[in-house]
């Protein structure tokens, strides 16, 4: 039950301009949505949404894999929760590997540079090999990922993105599946930080702008 109170309406208004001039369908979904909120936070997408997107994601991956094998690459930290739900909705014999890179700071501005901290574990040539991500945002991580991983000489390289920003790529770089397409927002929850916390809130929330200095 939504009450119409002042904090709503200054909420709503705040939403609503966010997401004026963005046509596609999904965020067309989230000006309903995000009047929801959780711990005092705007709700973009519900665990009810992430859980029916990720299934409907993972039937179309099971079907493009046609009964051969995947490996699957969770980026992380913020993908971990992402690879574990994803990977159940996929009928394929899998298995797992991790990177782990760093393009952000403590805040939530990117520092422009990448670098792994944690290599994969096992060889990924002539494999069928799954990037798992959580937002694919600048597209600096995945662009430096995907040229390092095809350099190994998978048989095939695909990229998941539970998110998508496409209105802040530099780098020119498209997911093979994507979740949901967003505006220009700084999200929390689900996997995804903000200086390393909030990443257990089971909802894909919204984090207000950083206050000037
Ligand atoms: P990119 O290299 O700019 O595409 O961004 C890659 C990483 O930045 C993502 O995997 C996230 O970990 C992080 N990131 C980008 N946007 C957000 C956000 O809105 N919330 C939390 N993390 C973000
Ligand atoms: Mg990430």
């Amino acid at each position: 039950m939504v009450r119409a109170g002042a904090p709503f309406r200054k909420r709503f208004r705040f939403l609503a301009a966010i997401y004026t001039g963005d046509q596609n369908r999904n965020s067309r979904d989230t000006v309903c949505m995000a009047t929801m909120t959780y711990q005092g936070l705007d709700v973009l997408y519900s665990r009810h949404q992430i859980a029916e997107r990720v299934a409907e994601m993972g039937a179309q991956i099971t079907r493009d894999l046609n009964g051969e094998k995947l490996v699957m690459i969770g980026v992380l930290k913020g993908a971990a929760f992402f690879l574990v739900d994803l990977s159940r909705a996929i009928q394929a014999d899998a298995t797992f590997d991790f990177v782990a890179v760093s393009s952000y700071g403590n805040g939530q501005r990117s520092s422009g540079a990448v670098k792994v901290i944690k290599d994969l574990d096992q060889p990924i040539e002539g494999k069928n090999v799954l990037i798992v991500e959580d937002i694919l945002d600048t597209g600096l991580t995945l662009a430096y990922l995907r040229k390092l991983f095809a350099q190994q000489h998978p048989k095939s390289l695909r990229i998941a993105t539970l998110l998508d920003k496409p209105s802040r790529r530099i780098e020119k770089i498209d997911a093979d599946y994507v979740g949901f397409s967003i505006p220009n927002l700084f999200v929390i929850g689900y996997g995804m930080d903000y200086g390393e916390r909030y990443r257990n809130l089971p909802d894909i929330c919204i984090m207000a702008p950083e206050q000037p200095e």
